[in-house]
């Protein structure tokens, strides 16, 4: 069975992540504690194998596996088409107890099952169409084990996060380790028909003014569609959330964030 491309790279898709130079932005803007990764860390409890899928720079899969001490044998697999993002992974503190496969959870098919199977970061969000979702859901239900538990996170469209991600409302000042002194902003359009954002992401390296940049294409489907591709994919939901701390889903959540195991 292939599991992970050996020396060939997938397709580049976004820059954001397959660019190595705006991959090391990745964690500076994103890492650190945060309530998804407490509340994975939190259900990953006495999990006996997680796998993480849309992993990225992988700090949830390694704090899931770093948590297990003392625990042997608990498997934590992280599942993503970006080689950059993986190579961060790889090398990390930590990195050697994951197992890093590059592939698209699309189509991956690891051949084992799992106790519990997460998404976070918005990873649900990369998957344009309801067929890609679909593909998705199935590749989780595949990989459950009969009560094992699934979970993952989607801005609520209602809530039109979006917004915020105009040039003025997102500038702000990152130190980068390299680069030092760094400007970034993002741009956004919304596509009210297909309900997709595409923003861009911008960085001004202020000493030589290089500019690096990446357009991304995310998706806002609503709960209503989720609900229902995620029975479709043979799986029930137990919770939903409408915050990583807890609270449940109303229809003015910022997230949604279902919780749930394989159907009966
Ligand atoms: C916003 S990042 C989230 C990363 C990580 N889960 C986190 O919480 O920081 C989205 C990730 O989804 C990955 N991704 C994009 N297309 C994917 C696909 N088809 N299958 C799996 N992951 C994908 C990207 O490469 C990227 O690492």
């Amino acid at each position: 069975m292939r599991i992970a491309c050996v020396g060939r790279r997938l397709p580049v898709r976004d820059a954001l992540y397959d660019d190595p130079a705006l991959v090391s932005f990745y964690d500076l803007e994103n890492g650190g504690p945060s309530p998804d990764r407490d509340c994975c860390l939190a259900l990953a409890g006495k999990a006996a194998s997680v796998l993480d899928l849309g992993c990225g720079t992988g700090e949830l899969a390694v704090m899931i596996a770093s948590a297990a001490d003392g625990r042997v044998g608990r498997a934590v697999f992280g599942v993503d088409p970006a080689g950059a993002m993986l190579d961060n992974a790889r090398s990390r503190p930590g990195g050697a107890g994951v197992t890093w496969v590059e592939a698209d959870a699309r189509t991956v098919r690891l051949g084992r099952t799992f106790d519990l199977v997460v998404l976070t970061g918005h990873a649900f969000q990369v998957f344009l169409t309801e067929q890609d979702r679909a593909a998705l859901l199935a590749t989780i239900a595949v990989h459950l084990s009969p009560a094992g538990r699934f979970v993952f996170d989607s801005r609520n469209p209602a809530a039109e996060e979006w917004r915020e991600w105009t040039p003025d409302r997102s500038h702000r000042l990152v130190a980068h380790p390299d680069f030092g002194a760094v400007e970034a902003w993002n741009d956004v359009e919304h596509d009210p028909v297909s309900g997709i954002v595409t923003y861009g992401t911008f960085y001004r390296i202020v000493e030589s003014g290089r500019l690096l940049s990446s357009r991304s294409r995310i998706a806002f489907p609503a709960r209503d569609e989720i609900a229902r591709l995620i029975a479709a994919a043979a799986l029930a939901v137990e919770t939903w959330l409408g915050d990583w701390n807890g609270t449940p889903f109303t229809p003015a959540s910022p997230e949604i964030i279902p919780l749930g195991r394989r159907a009966l």
